[in-house]
């Protein structure tokens, strides 16, 4: 392949060598003759937002057949959490902790995009984020570096199969490097400010995943990092990435982010942002036309270099190869109709849309409910065929959709089931409808509240300064829970929140985020005890937006908070002396923990946790230490628990956080079973990046921990000696 490359750019003009590294919308770029214009001449690589297999031949065929060299283009889309059949938002699925499931997911996302001409997705967005104000915080998986990473792993594989050049398949594109979703004050866009050492430890693992998982491309970044802006960074994209991660397939920048360069006050002008952005190593400009216009000239001028050209060029030459291009550029265009929505696709998303949700909460078992219970089904999300697929869904199709109400009608039988839904959309605030709100509870034993936000509030620019719930929510949760019945609460949402104020209302509590196409009966499986829920929280839930950024891996601090060193402002007594009330890491209003901790989710059954022990307590560099414990289902149903394994350094030459997440079990236990868990815990997994790149593992002691989440667990130590 690399001789044909080779032989392929030995024959291409400065020209057309600039074209395949020029991608733009068609829709905006022009008419379109003026696109196959474009294309006959070589002057585009790339199309993005062009869908239908009909239409993507046709242009297809321009570039294998008119243009000079035949070279095919590639079709991108954001195929970001399913394409027509749409399963839950990343932040969902990375809630399953379900690495098989994603990855089918994923599979069948690229199968349906790939019948309808894409062969690109814009996928995995793998963005650490711990802010629940950024509206992308939904798109991503949350805020630890492994769980990331095993979503990077999961969607890489699971687009791309075995062998890209299957049909079948597109490429992925692990996105957005790097540190995008440290924006500060959760407002996307945003500058950020990210040590080296938080760089390699916190953002860089899950990118290090999606290449090794052989990731065919990536992307830049809109934001600019201690100063430079993630599409102009040269140390991180052609240093670390290219060079240091050994990455070999090609880097887009975002829309227009090479551009952008010049708001950002880092380009003085067009021409100087393409130099800035091929000198960093963009490959290929999304939208924007710096390169098309500016990169002869500046070749001229010397001020980039023929090598970097060529190797921008060869990058995506690769990739088209190894997507097949060449030998099958074209898309049978019969395969939509029986690929799209498929029952087996349904099928998958209604499993994962299940395991992505999270019980939060349940008194005294009040769920599962029994079949035929009266049900007040109120809410402004309970009938929202479109609402529940959330941010990204740019061919997803609502009429594919069942809603909890038809999926409630459904199983629960209509005469069961009295709805009202008292706010017509989230963000409404009359109350108008509360009237019927009152009279389909007094109809019922059980309220099942389905609130949330609708699916326009989290994603891209989607920020919010607050976390509690839009509209007036939370008078109808007020209200729901002042007549005297049972409350269930269900939330669909793009992000943590909303439950500050309102949980103390409700006597069980299922995070939903937005499930997508089978949200109703995802739902009602659980909802009815046809499944045990599963997933647990891959963010953790903080009390307010106060909190933010809040995530379990915090350090230490030298004045660590514990419940006795912390007065809740209500109690202080008035005219306290400065220092009486003890001097800690916390806040006078929320105190020093989260509302739910991360890894945190309940079942219908309950997990006892017991016997940690260890293999040894002192190992050498280079040992493998077991550790294991015992998890016995002590409830009365079938569950599965997804069993945590952490770990903490105590002293490092960098101070190190109190825990980590280092693996990770999915143990299914019938009513009285146990098992032994092991996990292997090799010694090069107990070091960290300094701030040059370089990976120690320093000898010392060290805490392990076999929890259900992490604020518990059974905890024992080492030394690695
Ligand atoms: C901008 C977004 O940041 C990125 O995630 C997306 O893939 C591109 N637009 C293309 O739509």
């Amino acid at each position: 392949m690399e001789k044909k490359i080779q032989e392929l750019v030995s024959k291409m003009t400065l020209e057309e060598k600039i074209g395949q590294m020029c991608q733009v919308d068609p829709g905006v770029f022009g008419s379109e003759e003026e696109v196959k214009e474009a294309v006959r001449n070589g002057q585009l690589g790339s199309l993005l937002n062009l869908i239908g297999a009909e239409k993507v031949n046709a242009i297809q065929k321009v570039a294998v057949e008119e243009s000079r060299l035949g070279i095919p283009l590639m079709i991108g889309r954001d195929v970001i959490h399913g394409y027509r059949t749409i399963f839950p938002i990343p932040l969902g699925m990375a809630a399953s902790w379900n690495e098989e499931l994603v990855k089918e997911a994923a599979a069948i996302a690229a199968k349906e995009a790939a019948s309808e001409g894409i062969n690109w997705t814009f996928a995995p967005m793998i963005d650490v984020s711990r802010d629940p104000r950024w509206g992308r915080i939904a798109e991503s998986g949350g805020e630890d570096p492994l769980i990331n990473a095993m979503v990077a792993r999961a969607m890489v594989q699971g687009f791309q199969g075995e062998d890209l050049s299957d049909p079948m398949t597109i490429a992925a594109c692990a996105k957005h490097y790097i540190g995008y979703g440290a924006a500060e004050g959760g407002r996307d866009y945003n500058t950020t400010i990210i040590p080296d050492i938080y760089l390699y430890n916190v953002y860089l693992p899950s990118f290090r995943a999606a290449v090794d998982a052989g990731v065919a491309t990536v992307m830049t970044a809109f934001n600019d990092i201690n100063g430079i802006p993630a599409s102009g960074h040269q140390r991180n994209v052609r240093g670390i990435l290219k060079q240091d991660l050994g990455f070999d397939g090609f880097v887009v920048s975002d829309w227009a982010s090479i551009q952008e360069m010049m708001a950002h006050g880092y380009a003085a002008d067009e021409k100087h942002a393409a130099q800035l952005g091929l000198s960093a190593g963009v490959d290929m400009e999304m939208a924007s036309r710096t390169y098309a216009n500016h990169l002869q000239e500046l070749l001229e001028e010397g001020k980039i270099t023929m090598e970097w050209i060529d190797d921008a060029v060869k990058r995506i030459l690769r990739v088209k190869f190894r997507l097949g291009l060449f030998d099958h550029p074209y898309v049978d265009e019969s395969l939509a109709d029986s690929v799209l929505v498929h029952p087996q696709h349904l099928t998958v998303a209604r499993k994962l849309a299940e395991e992505s949700m999270v019980l939060l909460k349940n008194n005294n078992d009040l769920l599962p409910l029994k079949k035929g219970t009266k049900v007040a089904l109120i809410g402004p999300m309970v009938d929202q065929p479109y609402e529940q697929l959330g941010t990204w869904i740019f061919d997803g199709n609502e009429n594919d959709s069942k809603s909890v109400l038809e999926a409630f009608y459904e199983y629960n039988g209509e005469s069961n089931t009295f709805f009202a839904e008292g706010l017509k959309y989230t963000r409404d605030k009359s109350t108008k409808g509360f009237a019927e709100v009152e009279k389909a509870i007094a109809k019922s034993d059980v309220v099942v509240a389905v609130v949330g936000e609708e699916a326009i509030l989290s994603g891209e620019a989607k920020s919010l300064a607050e976390l509690d719930f839009v509209g007036a929510q939370n008078q109808l949760l007020q209200l729901a829970a002042s007549k005297g019945k049972p409350v269930v609460m269900v939330v669909m949402s793009g992000r943590p929140g909303g439950l500050y104020k309102t949980q103390h209302l409700a006597g069980a509590i299922l995070y939903a985020w937005h499930p997508g196409t089978m949200a109703g009966p995802a739902l009602v499986n659980l909802i009815f005890g046809e499944s045990v829920p599963s997933g647990k929280l891959p963010v953790t839930f903080p009390k307010g937006e106060g909190q933010a950024p809040i995530y379990y891996a915090h350090k230490m601090s030298g004045r660590p908070a514990d419940s006795s060193s912390w007065t809740h402002i209500d109690d202080i007594p008035v005219k306290a002396v400065q220092h009486s009330l003890g001097n800690t890491n916390h806040t006078l209003d929320y105190g020093f923990t989260p509302l739910y901790p991360f890894g945190y989710g309940l079942s219908y059954t309950t997990f006892e946790y017991s016997d940690i022990s260890l293999s040894s307590d002192k190992i050498k560099m280079g040992d493998v230490l077991k550790v294991f414990a015992t998890i016995t289902n002590t409830g009365k149903v079938q569950g599965t628990e997804i069993v945590q394994l952490y770990t903490r350094d105590l002293v490092g030459s960098y101070t190190r956080p109190v825990k980590e997440l280092k693996d990770f079990r999915r143990v299914t236990l019938k009513p009285g079973e146990s098992k032994t868990v092991t996990f292997e815990l090799k010694t090069d997994e107990l070091g960290f990046y300094l701030p040059d790149g370089n990976y120690v593992v320093e000898p010392g002691e060290f805490h392990v921990w076999i929890a259900p989440n992490a604020a518990e667990g059974l905890q024992s130590e080492f030394w690695l000696e």
